[in-house]
């Protein structure tokens, strides 16, 4: 179905309600949508293509969306497959059509597919405009927001900015749920390490009087933009979003759980503002990364396992790692039943990491929660909690 966005311009995404794997590893319950978007003016341009799992239905949005008229450009912005995956298509059907990106876009369309493109292109550079009649379109690098030929085009006329990936979520546009969650969890897992990026980005949209923004995933945003952007603004910098705490538990019988669930208790009970635990080896793993990234302290809580740490842990902390973690009070609590590894083990995972805080003591657990235990936990509660 294609969904006006303004006189000019529809969305011709589709949503994708089969799949269950995003990007082969993010668990998408509620589906994902791959955006496009028409621009019907003197000339037509199709911003972006879609996932070639939905080149059918997107290529009937698109006849829809025409009534009979060709298409003249097709501006890539991302080059990505699950926006990307229908330019052939698209070429063949309309072989007179220009090709609109810039010099990286070109090298990667040639790598993705066996392509002729010679005089088909229009190479665009930063602020570089194009008339389509009464619409002028200004293009902006985004570089590495994720992907090194990313740029984002801001309509002048209809003060429209299409953010590509930026401003995505997870889901159908259509999806019952909260944008903040999911969007966190999309932004911190596929955009998350490339924070100082994405801040260079969003200095450049300041500059620019925006009313639309047309992400390429999830719901356009018409309205209270200065909270998306503001949203934006905090997760690039790598600031908490919300005063709290993430536990975190990888725990082979229940043990380190238990262990956990009573660091929980204890924060609450001494007040922290909010205490959100996760299981690492059974809960969605890329939701624990988005909640570590939310709040300002972590606890993580893990046992031994050869001579090193629980597998789910060591996953978890790689994942911190990779995204730039930084910025955080973490607590250590560990459990082993005769040469216990999993702290010094995740202490060693966190070298390196910036603005780190490591909040004593390090609690060890000998195969079992004792009462003395709870006392230290008590401790660690009180130094996280900075009292
Ligand atoms: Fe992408
Ligand atoms: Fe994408």
């Amino acid at each position: 179905m294609m969904e006006k966005v303004t006189n000019d311009i529809s969305n011709i995404g589709v949503n994708d309600r089969e799949i269950t794997l995003f990007e082969g590893q993010y668990n998408v319950e509620k589906g994902m949508a791959y955006n496009s978007y028409v621009i019907l003016d003197e000339k037509t341009v199709v911003m972006d293509t879609v996932d070639k799992r939905a080149t059918a239905e997107w290529l009937e949005n698109l006849s829809e969306a025409l009534s009979g008229r060709t298409v003249d450009y097709l501006v890539i912005q991302h080059m990505e497959p699950d926006h990307g995956g229908s330019i052939m298509e698209l070429m063949e059907r309309f072989p007179k059509m220009t090709l609109v990106g810039n010099d990286k876009t070109f090298a990667m369309l040639k790598q993705f597919y066996d392509i002729d493109i010679e005089g088909k292109t229009l190479i665009v550079k930063e602020g570089d405009t194009l008339s389509t009649g009464a619409h002028i379109l200004q293009f902006f690098m985004a570089p590495m927001v994720h992907w090194p030929e990313v740029m984002v085009t801001y309509d002048q006329k209809d003060k429209v900015l299409f953010s590509a990936d930026g401003f995505g979520k997870f889901g159908t546009r259509d999806a019952d749920e909260d944008w903040t969650c999911e969007a966190r969890r999309y932004y911190m897992n596929i955009c998350g390490k490339y924070g100082m990026q994405v801040q260079m980005l969003l200095k450049k949209a300041a500059s620019l009087s925006i009313d639309i923004i047309c992400p390429l995933h999830g719901p356009v945003l018409s309205e209270n933009l200065g909270y998306y952007i503001g949203k934006y603004q905090i997760w690039s910098s790598y600031e908490p979003e919300d005063e709290g705490v993430l536990v975190a538990y990888a725990s082979i019988h229940g043990n380190t759980a238990q262990a956990a669930k009573k660091m929980k208790e204890i924060l609450e009970a001494k007040g922290a503002k909010k205490v959100a635990i996760t299981d690492l080896c059974r809960d969605d793993i890329h939701e624990a990364v988005e909640d570590a990234f939310r709040y300002s302290h972590l606890v993580l809580a893990a046992s031994s396992y050869d001579a090193g740490v629980f597998p789910a842990m060591e996953n978890f902390l790689n994942k911190l790692k990779a995204k730039n973690y930084q910025k955080r009070k973490i607590g250590i609590i560990e459990n082993g039943t005769w040469a216990p590894s999993a702290g010094r083990t995740m202490k060693a995972m966190l070298e390196g990491l910036k603005d780190i805080d490591i909040a004593e003591p390090m609690v060890t657990i000998k195969s079992a929660m004792k009462a003395e235990n709870i006392t230290q936990l008590e401790t660690l509660a009180d130094s996280m909690l900075g009292k």
